[in-house]
Formats: structure tokens, sequence, C-alpha cells
């Protein structure tokens, strides 16, 4: 075993008795805010990481997820609110004391160093004596998988190994927090998945509590243990990947989380905990709670995700008619996008699994749709919710 998985052990084993003891916060930030000028970059954010986990904060382009990481880094400083590091007030805490790991959107590598210089800096601004700065320069590098790089400089290496070069860099130091900034922004898509895999293995492996910044959907779902979803500054649902994907708060989540179709129907029944929605032929179940203050025959708009819809032949008891536009093979599955009256934007997309989907169904074919499972949920039509 490495020294820096070595190092961490202790902290795994703490980290296996606070899971049990109902949570042990690593970083804690309340009622946060973050403004640049006019730009109100961080609305009173409040969030708690457990030790240990891996938490992602995902939201679209500009919603104030590297403001968050900065701020816990201690690049920026809040104008209101509290930062807290293992129970300790930060706030006024120089970056170098936090003992936090990050890694930049851009990588932020120094272009003069070799790859071995890169990852031991932050050893040798800390003072430790040369042997130590070179064992743990070396099992950071074989712990990413680059042992034989150590004398090349950033331009002589892939992007992948930059951004490894960065991944140690931040975890030689035995960080308490790892930051990740969109780390896998710049790589190629099999590149990618297989780094989530090592990023996950890897922080696994060292148990460090990792914040994990991206707009990539598809990758918070894949890697995290828990997602706070963000928007416009303001945190608007945390919770397992399961959670979110499942049961999103708004409209906001249910659209910026995996693939949605928003259909226009009718409030059927309404009670304390259920409600039904009526759509063509049939009556789907939905949790009320998001359509509180609705009546029965109001509109509402149902989100069902593609998997949830089934293609029937047309004159079955159907939720929505369709005529098929285009077919997308995706290997295990095919995507088919269906003109629809019902749909927001006018078009469906349906997924499936049938392996004979595409002649089945081929473009211009009039068919039913029918949705089924559990997890449809209902919204107030847009317009009516400012
Ligand atoms: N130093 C700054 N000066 C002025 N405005 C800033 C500064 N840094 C960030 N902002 C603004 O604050 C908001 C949040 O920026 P931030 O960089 O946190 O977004 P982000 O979620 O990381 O976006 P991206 O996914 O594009 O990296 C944006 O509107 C941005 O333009
Ligand atoms: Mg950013």
């Amino acid at each position: 075993m490495s020294s820096l998985a070595a190092e961490r052990q202790p902290r795994l084993a703490s980290q296996v008795a606070a899971d049990t003891t109902g949570g042990d916060v690593a970083v804690e930030l309340r009622d946060v805010t973050k403004t640049f000028g006019q730009v109100h970059a961080l609305k009173e954010a409040t969030l708690c990481v457990r030790r240990g986990e891996l938490m992602t904060l995902l939201g679209p382009s500009g919603c104030g997820k590297s403001t968050l990481l900065n701020l816990i880094a201690g690049f920026l400083a809040p104008d209101r609110g509290e930062l807290e590091i293992d129970g300790h007030r930060v706030n006024d805490t120089p970056p170098y004391k936090r003992e936090i790991g990050m890694v930049f959107q851009n990588y932020a590598l120094f272009p003069h160093m070799s790859a071995a210089d890169n990852v031991g800096y932050g050893l040798r601004m800390r003072r430790l004596a040369k042997q130590e700065v070179g064992r743990r320069v070396a099992d950071a590098l074989a712990l990413v998988r680059l042992s034989g790089i150590e004398e090349r400089r950033p331009h002589q290496l892939s992007g992948g190994q930059q951004q490894r070069v960065a991944l140690a860099r931040a975890l030689v130091i035995s960080p308490k927090v790892l930051l990740l900034d969109e780390p896998l922004s710049a790589l190629d898509r099999s590149l990618r998945a297989s780094m989530q895999v090592e990023i996950k293995e890897i922080q696994r492996q060292l148990g460090v509590t990792t914040l994990f910044v991206t707009h990539d959907q598809g990758e918070a779902l894949s890697l995290s243990d828990r997602i706070a979803v963000m928007f416009d500054g303001q945190i608007h649902q945390i919770g397992s990947p399961a959670e979110i994907y499942r049961r999103p708060k708004d409209r906001l989540v249910a659209s910026f989380v995996g693939d949605v179709n928003v259909l226009r129907a009718r409030l059927g029944s309404i009670d304390r905990t259920t409600a039904t929605i009526s759509l063509g032929g049939q009556s789907i179940p939905v949790a009320s709670e998001p359509l509180a203050g609705c009546k029965p025959g109001d509109r509402a708009d149902l989100f069902v995700r593609p998997e949830q819809l089934h293609l029937s032949e047309t004159g079955e008891l159907v939720a929505a008619q369709g005529t098929v536009t285009t077919h997308i093979y995706q290997g295990g599955h095919v995507d088919l996008y269906l003109l629809s009256p019902v749909a927001a934007g006018g078009r469906l997309l349906v997924r499936s699994s049938e392996p004979d989907a595409i002649t089945r169904w081929p473009v211009g074919a009039a068919v039913g749709v029918t949705v089924s499972g559990a997890d449809a949920l209902a919204f107030p039509p847009q317009d009516d919710k400012p």
C-alpha cells in the first residue's frame, strides 16, 4: 500500500464509524453569499459535506460552482455566511492552512516545471525534507499511474496525463478535502469515462472527502455519493443520484438531470399524498406535493423519463398519439423521436430496449404511447409559476 493510502486508513475507519452514528461533517457552509459587483454568484448557500463522501456540484455554466469551491479553498472570501472545515470556522484562515487539495478547471500546471516538480510543489512549500518529498511524489505519481514520466514538462504530456499530474499534485499533501473543478472537461469521451472510474477508485481508496464540480449530469449520476444541484447561485436540491433522478424537487432539476419528456395534461384527482394525471385514455399516479393548491381539471405538466414511455398500436388505450420521425441507434437501446401534439415542444423521446424497435416502429409510423412505472411526476404549468 502507498504511504498516501496508509495515511488515510484511520480516516477510512473513522468514516465507517461516522456513517453508523448519523454522519460526521467535513465541510459546512451556512448561508454563504458572494457577489462580484452586480453579479450574485452565490446566494445564501447552505451545504454539508460528510467525511469521506464524494459530493458533486452539478449545474449549468455560470451557476456558481467554481465560486463555491474557491470559497472553500480560501481563494475568495464570502460577503456573508460561515465556512467550517472539520468543525473549525475557516472564514479567516488563509488557503495554505486549510489543508485542501484542488484541481482547477484548467489544471493550472506550472509549465516550466517537470511533472515531479509540479506534484512536489505543495510539499516543498511546506518545507518537507527532500527525501520525504521524493518518496511522497513517487507514491502520488504511482497512484495516478504516471510512474516513469517524472521528468517531462506539461507540454510533453497528453491532456489525460496532465490531468493526472494535477490530481497527484492535489493528493500529495494528504488533504483534508479534495476539490475537483471540472477536472475531466478537456478529455475525450472514452478517456473521460476511464478517468471517472479511476477518480472514484482513488477517492475510495484514500477515503478523502471530495467535492467534484461538473455540468455533465451523466458524470454526476455515475460518480457521486450525493449530488447538489445548483442554478443561478442557489442550491436547489441535495440527494443521492437515485433521489435526484427519480424524485427531482422541481421542474428545473427534473429538466436538467437526465432526459425528460414534458406532456401537457390535466389533473384528474388529488388528495394529501397522491394525485392522478389524466392523459388520453390513461390515468397516471403521481405525488401530490408538487401540485399543492391545484384542483381536479387544472392543467398540469407530466414529466416522464424516456424509458418510462412505451410504444403500442394506436388502437389501444394510450396516453398519447405520435408519429415516428427519427431513430438513434445507441447499441444497448434505441432512441425514437416522435412528433406528438401533447408534448411540450411537439416532440417526444422514447427509449426502447426492444431489439427490433427500428423495424417494428419505422419512420412515418403512427403509434400510441403509454406511460408505465411509478416514477412519473407532475408540476403546475410553467406559465402559472413565474
Ligand atoms: N472574478 C469575478 N468577477 C466578476 N464576476 C465573476 C467572477 N468570478 C465569477 N463571476 C461570475 O459569477 C458567476 C458564477 O461564476 P462561476 O465561475 O462560479 O460559475 P461556474 O458554475 O463555475 O460556471 P462554469 O461551469 O462555466 O465554470 C458568473 O456569472 C460569473 O460570470
Ligand atoms: Mg467553473
